[in-house]
């Protein structure tokens, strides 16, 4: 993934954690805490051992780390100049869903080497949503439960969100229900 997510799970554990659990964090997975470059490409294994060994670290399952990452991109995005982009893409939750393809292509044209997700909103009669995810990565459904608290925040809506069960490998689906403030 590009050099992006990682200074991104960096940024997370640096605010929250401190300096000293990043360097920990680094020891553990094997990585120079010299940096990241936001435009290289490093291998996916890459963030997976940041992501296992902030788990350790920090002693919280690796779904937490993930979810807390997923939450902390929304707002680290827009603080690494990806806000106009961010704007343009709808001004309430579902209209952002419908254009996170779209979203992920145009960021494509500045990281060709991109291997983004994809996202289909299926509308249900109740005003619910299911929300399709597919991925060529595994494991990354709790970041997607994380960013779409964040993104609800962003809009200040209150949802409900769950993963279903009985999922096949690369295509997750979750459950999108508005709920009333403060529940
Ligand atoms: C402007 C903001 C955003 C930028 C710049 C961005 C960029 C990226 C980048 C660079 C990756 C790593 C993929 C790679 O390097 O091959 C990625 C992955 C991902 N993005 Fe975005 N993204 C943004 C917003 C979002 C939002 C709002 C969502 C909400 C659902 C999202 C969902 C994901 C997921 C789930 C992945 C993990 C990769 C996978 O599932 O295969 N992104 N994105």
């Amino acid at each position: 993934m590009y050099g992006l997510v990682n200074r991104a799970v960096e940024g997370l554990v640096r605010s929250r954690f401190g300096d000293a659990a990043w360097t920990t964090i680094c020891e553990r997975a094997g990585i120079d805490p010299g940096g990241f470059v936001a435009m290289d490409v490093y291998d996916d294994a890459v963030t997976y051992r940041l992501v296992d060994a902030a788990s350790k670290t920090l002693d919280l399952p690796p779904e937490a780390v993930l979810e807390a990452f997923g939450e902390y991109w929304t707002i680290y995005t827009i603080e690494e100049g990806y806000g106009d982009l961010v704007s343009m893409m709808g001004s309430t939750l579902n209209e952002f869903l419908d254009n996170l393809d779209k979203m992920h292509e145009r960021i494509g044209d500045a990281m060709p080497e991109l291997v983004p997700p994809s996202f289909r909103r299926e509308a249900l009669g109740d005003g619910s949503s299911i929300l399709h995810y597919y991925s060529k990565r595994e494991g990354l459904a709790p970041m997607v439960i994380g960013l779409i608290k964040g993104l609800a925040r962003r809009f200040d809506e209150t949802i409900e969100i769950e993963l279903l069960e009985d999922q096949a490998p690369g295509h997750k689906q979750f459950r999108l229900r508005e709920s009333a403030a403060g529940s």
